[in-house]
């Protein structure tokens, strides 16, 4: 099989890259590079520069390459400025992905795996989320991931494509310090960044009906992501866990008709509070200087944490790594990329 990814030279992309080509899967990489970076990537994986959007690239790519299967990342993917500039959200993220979809069609292509988020559960209140609870997405983000999946649903039955759409939890890490998340939007780099400008970490909330007050998340380390993605394309393929016994896509399928559309959760099942990450954090670091508490944000949910079952049954398929290496792998890519962290 060749695999194209979009969005392969993104955080999260470029250790999906890494992870298939280290097991000998062929991949092509299309990204535009708005927020990727080439250096990301080995010289000799094949990148195509250009956007998702573009039906007729899509096409003559898929032909030339032999694109086999795709996983697509390629989004915007900031919460705040999705309820800013929903139209570009919703414009590329679903414009985008129906693009891809036409061309993943027209090519006769039958394997699909989509990035989706756990932003499209919203705020529920269970103490685990499995695939099962109600999605009620609270920003334009959410929105589009959750009518992402519909979309992707809706042309797997139709054109006979089969497909996987995994729910990422709080992606933190990375592989190797320089394919590390350069972004400051998730916890670990905004906690980094107040401590390269000496200023306090910041807790918002210390008031949540949690064990210390402060907020519950679930992190996966972007390297267990990346062999989620993996386990996905390769069930699909059927070349995987698929064949495995006790693996079987329809378990995860959504609908009477399904069986070839798979939903799953990736995460560890287990929450990790805010004020446990930044004492964490402190540890690594070895700046130990006490958060400040500030006002809630609007919209945080108090626990987000997911039930992680199914992607064991499924994908045969468990994260590995902890907390504590997502951190410690998390600060010596942002010590690569600012470097007067390390003169501090
Ligand atoms: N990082 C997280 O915590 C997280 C959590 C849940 C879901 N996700 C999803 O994972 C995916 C990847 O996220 P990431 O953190 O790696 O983000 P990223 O911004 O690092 O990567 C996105 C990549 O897609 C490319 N891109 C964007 N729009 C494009 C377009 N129209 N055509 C071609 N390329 C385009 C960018 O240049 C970039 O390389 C996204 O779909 C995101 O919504 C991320």
């Amino acid at each position: 099989m060749t695999w194209l990814i979009t969005g392969g030279a993104g955080y999260i992309g470029a250790h999906v890259v890494r992870a298939m080509t280290g097991t000998g899967e062929r991949v092509v990489v299309l990204d535009d590079f708005s927020t990727g970076v080439r250096e990301r990537l080995a010289p000799e994986v094949p990148v195509v520069r250009g956007s998702v959007s573009d039906e007729g690239l899509l096409k003559r790519l898929c032909l030339e390459h032999g694109v086999t299967g795709v996983v697509h990342l390629a989004a915007h993917k900031q919460v705040g400025e999705s309820v800013e500039q929903p139209l570009r959200y919703y414009r590329d993220n679903i414009g985008g992905l129906a693009a891809l979809l036409e061309a993943v069609a027209a090519a006769g292509i039958t394997r699909f795996v989509f990035s989706s988020s756990a932003a499209v559960y919203g705020n529920p209140d269970v103490n685990l989320i499995t695939e099962d609870t109600p999605c009620a997405p609270m920003n334009p983000y959410g929105e589009t991931k959750l009518a992402g999946e519909w979309l992707v649903r809706a042309a797997g039955r139709a054109h006979g494509i089969r497909t996987a759409c995994l729910r990422y939890f709080n992606v933190a890490g990375a592989a190797e310090p320089r394919l590390a998340d350069t972004g400051v939007s998730n916890v670990i780099p905004m906690v980094f960044d107040r401590l390269t400008r000496g200023e306090a970490p910041r807790i918002f909330g210390a008031d949540y009906p949690t064990p210390d007050g402060s907020c519950v998340r679930d992190y996966i380390h972007v390297a267990d992501l990346a062999d989620a993605h993996l386990a996905a394309a390769r069930l699909l393929a059927g070349t995987g866990a698929g064949d495995a016994p006790g693996a079987d896509l329809s378990r995860g399928a959504h609908g009477a008709d399904g069986g070839g559309d798979l939903t799953v959760n990736i995460g560890r099942g287990e929450g990790v509070s805010v004020r446990e990450l930044i004492g964490l954090i402190g540890e690594v670091t070895g700046d130990t200087r006490p958060a400040l508490v500030e006002a809630r944000r609007p919209g945080d949910a108090p626990r987000a944490v997911a039930a992680a079952d199914r992607a064991a049954e499924v994908l045969g398929w468990r994260a590995r790594r902890g907390v504590r290496e997502m951190v410690e792998s998390a600060w010596q890519g942002w010590l690569q990329h600012h470097p007067q962290a390390a003169a501090r």
